[in-house]
C-alpha cells in the first residue's frame, strides 16, 4: 500500500487532469459567430419586418385597385428616382420607396401628401395629386413597407 499510493497518486492526477482536459475541451463554448462587418446582409430576415399603421384611421384604401392604381403613379412620378417595390433605388440619395414610410411618419406624410406638399428635400420635386392620388399612392407605400434592415 504504501509504495502503491504514490504510485497511484500521479497516476490518479493524471487520469483527473485528463478528464478535466476533456471536460474543459468540451465546455469551451464555440466562439460567437461574428461574421465580418460587409457580409451582414446575409443576416436579414427571411421574412421582413413591417411597420403597422392604421390605415383606416388614417383614411387610406387599400383595396386591390387602390393599390396597382397607386403603384401606377409611384412608376410614373418616383421610379425615376426611388426604387419601387423591391427594386434599388436608382439615385443614391432617395431611399427605396418601400422605407420611406419608416423615415417618415405615416400621419405627417399623408397630411403633407393630402397637402400637395413638399415631403423630401429641395432636389425632389412636390408633387400634387388630388385626394384620390394621394389616398392610393399611400396605400401602395403602405402595401410595400419593410422595417429597413441594418444592412441598408
Ligand atoms: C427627382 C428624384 C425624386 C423623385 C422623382 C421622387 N423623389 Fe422622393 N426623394 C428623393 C430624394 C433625393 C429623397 C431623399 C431626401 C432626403 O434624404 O432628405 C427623397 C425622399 C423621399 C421621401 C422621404 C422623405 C423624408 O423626409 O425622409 C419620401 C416619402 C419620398 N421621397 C416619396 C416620394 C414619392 C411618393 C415620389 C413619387 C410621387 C417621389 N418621392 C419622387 C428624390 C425623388
Amino acid at each position: 500500500m504504501r509504495t502503491a499510493m504514490p504510485l497511484a497518486l500521479p497516476a490518479l492526477a493524471a487520469a483527473t487532469g485528463l478528464l478535466l482536459m476533456t471536460a474543459c475541451g468540451q465546455q469551451i463554448p464555440e466562439p460567437p459567430h461574428v461574421p465580418p462587418a460587409e457580409s451582414t446582409e446575409t443576416l436579414a430576415p427571411v421574412e421582413p419586418a413591417r411597420p403597422v399603421f392604421d390605415t383606416e384611421a388614417l383614411g387610406i384604401p387599400m383595396d386591390e385597385a387602390s393599390i396597382a392604381d397607386g403603384k401606377a403613379i409611384a412608376q410614373t412620378h418616383c421610379a425615376i428616382c426611388h426604387g419601387l417595390d423591391q427594386d434599388a433605388s436608382l439615385r443614391a440619395d432617395a431611399p427605396p420607396l418601400r422605407y420611406v414610410l419608416s423615415l417618415y411618419s405615416p400621419e405627417n406624410l399623408s397630411e403633407d401628401f393630402r397637402a400637395g406638399i413638399h415631403v423630401g428635400h429641395e432636389t425632389m420635386p412636390d408633387f400634387v395629386f388630388g385626394d384620390l392620388g394621394m389616398d392610393v399612392l399611400l396605400a401602395y407605400l403602405v402595401s410595400i413597407q419593410e422595417t429597413p434592415t441594418l444592412a441598408e
